[in-house]
């Protein structure tokens, strides 16, 4: 197999479980689960969203592992490896290609977001979360989101910050850092909810996120926990199988992708219980106040505890790091693939890279302001555009392709060839899922989630 450059691997023992936990582990579990859950009626979503991380999350997650591991590449060269290897069409690339397109636009948004955590840091070290109450927590965040400029700054700062570890390469800048930051964070959750416990709303934020009401289901929901659970194990782009491709072929990856998986659901789970125990103590805040909640609700529990001012700056700068080695995955299959495709230098490809994409995130800064009304898609502004199409559809459809390439294309003795350290009896249960079950729930869901929506603009 032709290998255009020689690959990076892992240095340390555990580095793979940190890294891709510190790539799962993000916005998307402390900032985006509990407002998605908030808007799409609680435990119904919390369900649809826990049977697609087992059912479609973990057996895409092994797949993705063993291509990367398998191709020591970045996605698309990798893809294209494996195909010609196989003797099957070059065009199986295109899932390599979509990664990196659904990890531009994922970037160019999440960097924004990102952002705000960085002003909620600073803001937190001022102490100006004290005696916060629910509205006027409102007005801050609503005063701070109505000033571009601001925006811009700290989008850019997240985006530099992104760029320099990765122009300082995967083993110095990534490995290092998240070694000590994991640890860290869950310590900080168990803390906020421990605090959640003891003042907040508790029991009524258990029985919201866990009490099941049939009504509440519906294909619109379980497009979003779909797409939810592809983004928050980071899959159907190519992250994982780029950080697959550093891991030392002696590493067993079933294990290690369920590691990976509990953690990931463990950290969205208790950061939705922490937060709608505050959002439920907290009068003028609903768990429908979208990507805000976060931003108004903490704000208003560290404002009002003892410790508030340390807590709240620890808490901020958890999230800052748990955003960071996501932005970083986002980035780096793209970065990978313009290096050992083109030999363009690591530093050029990350710099230009980065560059185009804070320029499309612009457009999400302003539809928190100037742009809020202005529609793209099914009367979404800019910003929820951007990520209906990268997580709601082209992560899916990633995925779909991933687990037919796997399941269908590959042979048996091809697919579990990377598969030595794992079980015989899961290595079962894995092909069986990733061929029928994965793939047949995708589609369902892709279908008819997207449907309606489809057939509501041809009938405008
Ligand atoms: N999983 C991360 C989160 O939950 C985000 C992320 C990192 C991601 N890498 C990705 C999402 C790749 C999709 C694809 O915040």
């Amino acid at each position: 197999m032709k290998r255009l450059k020689q690959h990076a691997i892992w240095g340390q023992r555990g580095s793979f479980i940190l890294a891709a936990t510190g790539s799962a582990v993000g916005l998307g579990n402390i900032w985006k689960f509990p407002y998605i859950t908030g808007e799409n009626g609680g435990g119904a979503f919390v369900l649809m969203y826990l049977v697609c991380i087992a059912l479609i999350g973990i057996p895409i997650m092994m797949a993705e592992i063993m291509l990367g591991r398998r191709g020591r590449a970045n996605p698309a060269t990798t893809m294209l490896n494996i195909s010609q290897e196989l003797g099957v069409s070059r065009l199986w690339s295109v899932i390599g290609w979509m990664g990196v397109l659904a990890g531009f636009l994922i970037l160019s948004y999440y960097t924004v977001i990102a952002g705000w955590t960085l002003e909620y840091f600073e803001r937190a070290t001022h102490g100006s979360f004290r005696g916060l109450n629910g509205d006027t927590s409102n007005a801050l965040f609503s005063e701070f989101l109505a000033d571009p400029t601001r925006l811009i700054f700290w989008q850019s700062l997240f985006m530099a910050m992104t760029v320099l570890v990765l122009a300082f390469g995967v083993n110095k800048g990534l490995e290092t850092a998240i070694r000590w930051m994991m640890p860290l964070l869950f310590v900080l959750l168990i803390v906020l909810l421990g605090y959640a416990y003891s003042s907040g709303e508790f029991a009524t934020s258990l029985r919201f996120m866990f009490s099941f009401n049939p009504e509440d289901l519906s294909w619109e929901a379980a497009l979003v926990a779909l797409g939810h659970a592809f983004f928050t194990l980071s899959l159907g782009m190519g992250a994982i199988m780029a950080y697959g491709s550093y891991m030392p072929s002696t590493a067993s990856i079933g294990k290690t992708v369920i590691v990976v998986a509990c953690l990931d659901t463990l950290v969205a789970l208790m950061a939705g219980v922490a937060i709608f125990a505050f959002v439920f103590a907290t009068p003028g805040i609903s768990p429908s106040s979208g990507p805000g909640l976060m931003f108004v609700t903490l704000p208003v529990a560290f404002g009002n505890m003892a410790v508030g001012t340390i807590v709240g700056a620890a808490f901020f700068l958890m999230v800052i790091l748990a955003a960071w080695s996501s932005t970083i995955s986002i980035l780096e299959p793209a970065v990978a693939y313009v290096t050992e495709r083109f030999g363009l230098h690591r530093i050029t490809a990350c710099v230009l890279i980065g560059a185009t994409a804070w320029a499309l995130g612009l457009g999400s800064v302003l539809s928190f302001n100037h742009w809020a009304d202005v529609q793209i898609l099914w009367g979404k502004n800019f910003f929820d555009s951007m990520d209906f199409i990268s997580t709601n559809m082209l992560l899916p459809l990633g995925g779909f392709l991933i687990a037919i390439y796997v399941g269908w294309v590959m042979t048996r003795e091809q697919a579990e060839h990377e598969f030595r350290h794992d079980s015989v009896g899961l290595l079962k249960v894995w092909r069986f899922v990733l061929r029928y079950l994965s793939p047949i729930a995708v589609l369902a869901v892709l279908i008819n989630g997207i449907f309606p929506l489809l057939t509501t603009v041809f009938s405008e």
